[in-house]
């Protein structure tokens, strides 16, 4: 498996030319691309600037000499490479496995060119193996959590190891849905999106127009 990861994380590093201005995203998958992106500014003296998608991709950027901005100090972003934790037939995914939901829908949002990087065990015919994560402010968490319940989303809270609620990067609590089968996720999100309290949610829908597999035959290109 780690195997597959990286070869889809040095492959999408191929799409990146210096000059431009890169979304980094976060995961066990994302990582590899950022590591190649390190080696070739390193070692090929690739020039670009990392725009990351959590503090974790931060530092892992930094620690390769990947030169960094926040996404206010740019006024665009070329290209974002990031993992996804299950993707459907229309290209609609779940993220945000990793807690960084928020600020990677933010990243990909402002980005020209938006590229998903996973190995085929994340493909699916329609969403809902994976939990949908929703991010959500503290202050009235417990409400939210309480309509999650009703509407029969079989709620979560995201914890740490030692059973706390996990805090995420932009100090917010993660309440996870575990709907097993969702056959309409734009209705779903707009549902998320219309809840008082929360931030953001995991439904990247229509966002992606080029996944990168790796599966036991190689590497394939998945394109709207
Ligand atoms: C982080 O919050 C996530 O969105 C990751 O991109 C996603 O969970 C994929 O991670 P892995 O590459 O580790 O499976």
């Amino acid at each position: 498996m780690e195997n597959l990861k990286k070869q889809v994380g040095i492959k999408a590093a191929e799409f990146v030319k210096s000059g431009m201005i890169v979304g980094l995203g976060t995961g066990s998958t994302a990582a590899f691309f950022v590591e190649e992106l390190g080696r070739r500014v390193r070692e090929e003296k690739l020039e670009i600037i990392g725009v990351t998608t959590s503090n974790v991709t931060s530092e892992q950027a930094k620690a390769l000499g990947i030169p960094l901005r926040s996404i206010d100090e740019v006024d665009h972003v070329d290209l974002t490479v990031d993992g996804a934790d299950e993707i459907d037939a229309q290209l609609n995914g779940i993220k945000g496995g990793g807690a960084a939901l928020l600020m990677e829908k933010i990243v990909a949002t402002y980005s020209k060119d938006y590229i998903w990087i996973v190995d085929e065990s994340k493909l699916s015919e329609k969403l809902g193996s994976f939990m949908v994560p929703v991010e959500v402010i503290p202050y009235g968490a417990e409400q939210i959590f309480r309509k999650f319940e009703a509407a029969g989303y079989a709620p979560t809270w995201r914890l740490t190891d030692t059973a706390e609620k996990l805090l995420t990067d932009m100090h917010h609590w993660i309440i996870d849905l575990h709907i097993s089968k969702i056959s309409e996720p734009e209705e779903l999100a707009r549902t998320l999106d219309l809840t008082v309290g929360v931030v953001e949610h995991g439904l990247f829908n229509n966002m992606v127009k080029k996944v990168i597999v790796a599966g036991a035959d190689g590497i394939k290109i998945i394109e709207k």
